[in-house]
């Protein structure tokens, strides 16, 4: 799903989920995200920046143990009237230590343009507290909005991990100089 970044904004997490399901509704392919997880075949999946919980939600379907963890109140009460079953959590990824690592860690939906800016270095190293050895940290968002592949690698290697693949499309299409979108996959150097 693409949302039009800005800094951090408050969230209507109902209202997120109501367009989630509008979209659905229309027959859109809703799961790119959760697809490549799954395609990693992780046991567990660290969801940062989980939103309503669309792609944790899915990947609990998958049998995947997940947690969602996103700063904004709103958007972890309607991850969790959806889904009451599952381990949501209100923090932000720069801060939170949540005592575990996960195979894999995933920002779906621009995560990284909507944390305030020049947060994004913390939140890279969030999510690399939170990964098992060998683990993946997996990202997808809009490039020429502030953020760039540069950037987001150069934080990653900061905290030791190192671009594996990367693509344009969560359906894994070439990734080129002219791509609107990234998606990425780090590993530990
Ligand atoms: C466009 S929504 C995407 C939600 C969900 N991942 C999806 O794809 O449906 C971006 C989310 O990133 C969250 N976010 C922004 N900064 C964050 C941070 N530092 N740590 C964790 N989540 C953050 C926002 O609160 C928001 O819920």
């Amino acid at each position: 799903m693409t949302e039009e970044p800005t800094d951090r904004r408050e969230w209507d997490g109902d209202e997120y989920q109501q367009r989630i399901d509008r979209l659905a509704a229309t027959g859109a392919d809703m799961h790119g995200e959760a697809d490549l997880v799954a395609s990693l075949a992780p046991s567990s999946v660290l969801d940062a920046g989980c939103g309503s919980g669309r792609v944790a939600r899915e990947l609990a379907r998958r049998a995947i143990e997940v947690v969602g963890v996103d700063p904004d109140r709103s958007m972890i009460d309607a991850a969790r009237r959806q889904s009451p079953e599952l381990a949501w959590v209100v923090a932000d990824m720069a801060d939170v230590e949540l005592g575990r690592t996960f195979d894999v860690v995933v920002m779906a939906g621009n995560v990284p343009l909507f944390t305030p800016a020049g947060t994004q270095a913390g939140l890279v190293a969030g999510c690399r507290r939170h990964l098992a050895h060998g683990g993946s940290l997996v990202a997808g968002f809009q490039l020429g909005r502030g953020y760039s592949v540069t950037e987001y690698d150069e934080h990653c290697t900061l905290v030791g991990l190192i671009c594996t693949a990367r693509w344009s499309s969560w359906s894994s299409e070439p990734f080129t100089a002219g791509s609107g979108y990234a998606v990425s996959i780090h590993r530990m150097a």
